[in-house]
Order: structure tokens, then C-alpha cells, then sequence
């Protein structure tokens, strides 16, 4: 995709635009210093950690180590696709969009295609719902459940009568709008050719995304019916895994309330909101996942699993805890509500109302951890006390390094009766969050001396004008040493476009696998990047080719003692001996 939009415009758009404005106008920033901060929108933390440098045109966090130019805060902040991104980006610095950025993003404009038919779809449900001669029977069953027209309204109920056409009759007027109402998951094509309503007889609940578009729905068959709720399938715009429903429509209360409950069900998220307890989000018919939580806790590190007081209710709680596990870092925290047997959120709110429901006990991740461990193990057993060490020790190992991690050990240690050490040694986490005390590690890094080849890199990101000083960056390549390839790659970037800006540059490698290294680079400190850089960065290229030099001299007196040398070699070994004045080696000229 990045290959159809011309990389010129990309570049003079990372050059023209201020990501401090671009940030600034959805995360409000505070001037500290020469940089702009705020609390990480892409972690949740209580002193803010995020940078925005107005030098380099990149931001940073401390914390989560989330970094990006302007192009990629949009993608993130606001989950838009590149093509999607540089559109924003250039309207808002209002230079014209070429037409490869519309035209060669023809996901965007399928997108865009698909998120107006399925918003014209709700609205055509919800006229249905309240004009429809059959809705009688939905709104009954609605009132029967206890919900009022103010939450029918909030969620955007609607209604699929009966029949096989009546969305089709009623949006798809033409072939391209059938063609997008199938690709958006409601109508079904036929074998024989032809399409029918995927949703009839239901009660639907469409599904917003995290941006308020509706991007699937949910439809619940009126009173008895198989099966009970159809969902949306996944398509382009709609990812079970990774929706929720009732986030967008909550997340106003989970912030206030700083607090959120998974639930299973639609209609446990809407009984609840009922009830005034709206800060419930469900998964749509899926278990919990890594994305789900990492979403979750952008807004609230307070996350509340209650699931149904049933057998598939309890194994989705574990596996919940499963998943969390490699979260909880940060201050995070993970609880369950186990409600009695039979009982799901609806029908507990329903029976005994929010303060009741809220004041039930609920139970933190560390009790039902070890909880449920005690009931696997027997520990008044020596073999049940192993048992519970081996089953605790894989789990264990997800958490990241920190003070739970050492907390749980402990308790682990505690209840086994086995030494701390003694206990097997943690595997280390993998979690892309990095605890707080690796925020740490630059004072660490601050001992050894940076290589060369990282110095003159992040030298040249800084200050990308100082290409100026390289002659000849094929010599760089040559030098051999671990690093120069990259080195080498910006210097011939920069030589066609020497005006680019630390943002600009970066976004050349956007595809590459040089990517990480230099976003890591981009807001890496070390006091040699304080210094006077054109002077910093002529020493290090000089260092660079003094280092290349004796790297060969090596190499080649290697081979002179491993299998002799040709002539070529040996006038090239004479020639750098003298250069470097070492006299180590046999004379190259006997
Ligand atoms: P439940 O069967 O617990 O639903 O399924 P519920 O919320 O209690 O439904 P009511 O109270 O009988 O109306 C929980 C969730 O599992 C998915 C749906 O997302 C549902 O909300 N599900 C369930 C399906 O996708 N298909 C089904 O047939 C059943
Ligand atoms: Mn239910």
C-alpha cells in the first residue's frame, strides 16, 4: 500500500505537519521543557510519561515504550490504516490528496463503503422496530425483560421482522449496494444466484467499535429459536476477537468509574445498564482476549470479570485469568464476581437490583489464583504441594518481572512450604509492556560507550542535514562493521532528498526490518547527542573508517598466517599497515 502513494508526499507531509498539533488536538498536551507531555493514551498511568519532541516530530512513552511520528500516532490512537492515516494527516495540513492515496486505497474506500450501509442498515432496523406491523411481538419481549425505551434507545435496538428480503428489498436497490450489504455480513448470497437477510425474526444490537461506527450486529431471536443470538461474521471492518460490545456506548462510565465488568452476554451489558451500572462491556460470543484487555485498560486499570454461574461461565474465568496474567503489571488489576449457580448479571440485577449487585463480593486474581490451584492440589500432601508448584510455576512465569510476580512467588512459596529459591526458576515473561523499573535502563546504558555505528545513526536521525558531510556511502558499506548497511541506506536516502526531517526518514522504513531499531533510536538519550552534532558526527565517521581499517588489517593478517595472501592483498595489507601505523604481521613485501 505505502508503495502506491508517492513517497514525495508522504515526505513533504511529515515535513509540512506538527505532530504536537495533530496530538494536541486529541490527547492535550502540556509544555515541559522543550517537549510537550501528557498521560499515555496507550497505557494506563497516573503521571504522565508521554513525550512529543517538536524537534524530532516524534513522540514517546516512558513508559510503554509506544512511539511513533505523525502517521503513526494516527494509526494507533485512532486505529486507521495507513492510506486512512495520510489522508487525515493531509487534510489537516491542507495540501490536495493525490489521487493514488484514494484511489490506491481501495480498502479504504471498500471501508468507507461498508461502514455507510451497515449505519444504514441500524437506522433501517430501528425505523422497523417502531414502525414495523410485526414489532409488537419485540417490543413485548423487550418490556417482558424489563428494559425501557430509554435503553432501546441508547443501545439503537432495532428489529428484522420475518422474511427473507425485507433488508433486501428495502437498502438493496442496486447491484453494488447488495454486493456491500453481503460483504458487510447482512445479506447472504444464494447458490443459485441472489442474496436473502442473514438476520430475520431478531431483535439486533448493533455493534459500534471503539470510534462509534458500527462495524457488525448482534440479533437475538425473539423468545424461542435457534440459535438464540446470530452475530455479524467477520468481515473486513469486524473482528470478534477483538470488538466488545458496550465500549464505545461505556466508556465515558468506566473512566468515571474507574472500574469495568466483562460480561458474557448483550443482554447482561444492557440489563445492567438498566439498572444504572453502565459500565459493562461483553465479548461477543468469544472468550477474552490479549487485545480485548490491552483495550480495556487504555481506560481503567480496574477490570471486573463476572461471567455466568454455570460450567462454561467458571472455565471462561480462568481462562480469563490465563490471559491476563502477562497484563498485570503497572498497578493493573484483575477481580471476578462468581455469581450462584444458574444466575447470569441480567437476571441477578433484575431479581435484586445495582446496590445489591454491586456490593457482592468479589473476589481479586491472586485468591481465585491460588483458590482454584488448592482445589487442583491437596496441599496437606508432600505430592499434592508439588503438584501445586508445578501447576503455579508456568502460570507464574506469564506475569511480567515486578513486585506482583515476586508477590505470588512468595505466596507460592509460602503454601507449598518450599524455600523461595528452591522454587523452579520463572521463565521470563514475554509481555510487549515493559515493567517500570526498565525505565532504568538508559542510566545503565550510560556506562558503556554507544558504538560507533549506533552514534553516527542516531546522530544522523537527529539531524538528518549532516548526510551533507558523507562523501561516498558506498565507503561506509564497504567498512564492514555490524550496523553500516542502515547507516548506509539513510545516507543514500538522503542524498536524493536531503531536506528530510527526523519523521520523514523514519517513515522510509516504515516496511523494513530496520524499523524497530530506529524508533529505538529516535528517543534514545546519551550524552554524546547533546553535543555539538556536525562535530560528534565528523569524530564518529572518522572513528567509523579508522575501525573499518583495522577490522581488514585483521582479517587480512588472518589470512596471511591461515593461507597466505595474493598480490592484491598483500599491496592492500602494506598499504593499511603504514596507514595505521601497526607493524604487528610479517612485512607484506617478503
Ligand atoms: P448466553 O446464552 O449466556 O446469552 O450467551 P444471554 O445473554 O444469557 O442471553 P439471554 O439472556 O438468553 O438473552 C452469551 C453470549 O454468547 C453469544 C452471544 O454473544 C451471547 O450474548 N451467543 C450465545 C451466540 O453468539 N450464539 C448463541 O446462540 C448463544
Ligand atoms: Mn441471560
Amino acid at each position: 500500500m505505502a508503495g502506491r502513494i508517492p513517497q514525495g508526499f508522504i515526505d513533504e507531509l511529515l515535513i509540512r505537519a506538527d505532530i504536537v498539533e495533530v496530538i494536541d488536538a486529541r490527547v492535550p498536551l502540556t509544555k515541559g521543557g522543550k517537549d510537550f507531555k501528557a498521560r499515555c493514551p496507550f497505557h494506563d498511568e497516573k503521571t504522565p510519561s508521554f513525550t512529543v519532541s517538536p524537534d524530532k516530530q516524534f513522540y514517546h512513552c516512558f513508559g510503554c515504550q509506544a512511539n511513533g511520528n505523525a502517521i503513526g500516532f494516527l494509526m494507533e490512537y485512532e486505529h486507521m490504516s495507513f492510506p486512512e492515516a495520510v489522508e487525515e494527516l493531509a487534510n489537516h495540513v491542507g495540501i490536495p490528496v493525490p489521487k493514488e492515496v484514494v484511489a490506491g486505497g481501495r480498502q479504504f474506500e471498500d471501508q468507507q463503503d461498508l461502514l455507510d450501509i451497515l449505519q444504514e442498515a441500524a437506522t433501517h432496523y430501528q425505523r422497523q422496530l417502531r414502525d414495523h406491523p410485526q414489532a409488537q411481538a419485540a417490543v413485548d419481549y423487550l418490556k417482558g425483560r424489563g428494559l425501557s425505551g430509554e435503553v432501546a434507545a441508547r443501545f439503537d435496538f432495532g428489529f428484522a421482522p420475518d422474511g427473507w428480503d425485507n433488508l433486501l428489498r428495502g437498502l438493496g436497490t442496486d447491484d453494488v449496494r447488495r454486493k456491500h450489504l453481503q460483504r458487510a455480513g447482512l445479506l447472504v448470497a444464494k447458490d443459485g444466484g441472489g442474496y436473502y437477510d442473514r438476520f430475520r425474526n431478531r431483535i439486533m444490537f448493533p455493534i459500534h467499535d471503539h470510534r462509534g461506527r458500527i462495524v457488525g450486529f448482534g440479533g437475538r431471536v425473539i423468545g424461542e429459536g435457534e440459535p438464540k443470538y446470530l452475530n455479524s461474521p467477520e468481515t473486513p471492518l469486524f473482528h470478534k476477537g477483538r470488538e466488545m460490545y458496550g465500549l464505545f456506548l461505556g466508556r465515558d462510565a468506566i473512566r468515571r468509574e474507574q472500574r469495568v465488568f466483562v460480561v458474557e452476554g448483550y443482554m447482561d451489558v444492557v440489563a445492567l445498564a438498566q439498572h444504572g451500572v453502565d459500565f459493562a462491556v461483553a465479548t461477543l460470543g468469544t472468550a477474552t482476549t490479549r487485545d480485548h484487555l490491552d483495550r480495556l485498560f487504555r481506560f481503567t486499570s480496574d477490570v471486573v470479570f463476572c461471567f455466568d454461574g454455570d460450567p462454561a461461565g467458571l472455565q471462561a474465568a480462568w481462562r480469563a485469568l490465563e490471559i491476563a496474567l502477562p497484563t498485570l503489571d503497572e498497578g493493573r488489576q484483575a477481580s471476578f464476581l462468581f455469581l450462584p449457580e444458574g444466575e447470569d448479571p441480567d437476571s441477578v440485577i433484575r431479581r435484586e437490583g445495582a446496590e445489591a449487585f454491586l456490593a457482592r463480593q468479589v473476589e481479586s486474581l491472586p485468591d481465585y489464583f491460588f483458590r482454584n490451584l488448592h482445589d487442583r492440589a491437596d496441599v496437606r500432601r508432600l505430592d499434592g504441594r508439588a503438584r501445586m508448584v508445578e501447576l503455579a510455576s508456568p502460570l507464574l512465569s506469564k506475569i511480567p518481572e515486578g513486585p506482583f510476580r515476586q508477590m505470588m512467588r512468595d505466596r507460592l512459596a509460602e503454601i507449598s512450604g518450599l524455600e523461595p529459591q528452591k522454587l523452579p526458576r520463572l521463565g521470563l515473561a514475554t509481555t510487549n509492556k515493559v515493567s517500570p523499573k526498565s525505565a532504568n535502563r538508559p542510566r545503565a546504558e550510560l556506562k558503556k560507550p554507544p558504538s560507533l555505528v549506533r552514534t553516527a545513526v542516531a546522530l544522523l536521525l537527529r539531524d538528518p542535514s549532516l548526510a551533507k558531510q558523507v562523501k561516498d556511502p558506498e565507503a561506509i558499506v564497504r567498512l564492514d562493521l555490524p550496523g553500516t548497511t542502515l547507516l548506509a541506506a539513510m545516507l543514500d536516502i538522503l542524498k536524493i532528498d536531503p531536506e528530510l526531517n527526523m519523521a520523514a526518514l523514519i517513515e522510509r522504513f516504515r516496511d523494513s526490518e530496520h524499523r524497530t531499531h530506529l524508533e529505538k533510536l529516535a528517543v534514545w538519550t546519551h550524552p554524546v547527542l547533546e553535543q555539538d552534532a556536525a562535530a560528534e558526527f565528523q569524530g564518529t565517521l572518522g572513528q567509523l573508517e579508522k575501525a573499518g581499517r583495522e577490522q581488514r588489517t585483521d582479517r587480512l593478517l588472518y589470512k596471511e598466517r591461515a593461507k597466505g595472501l595474493n598480490q592484491a592483498e598483500k599491496a592492500e595489507l602494506g598499504r593499511l599497515l603504514a596507514e595505521t601505523g601497526r607493524s604487528d604481521g610479517v612485512t607484506p613485501t617478503s
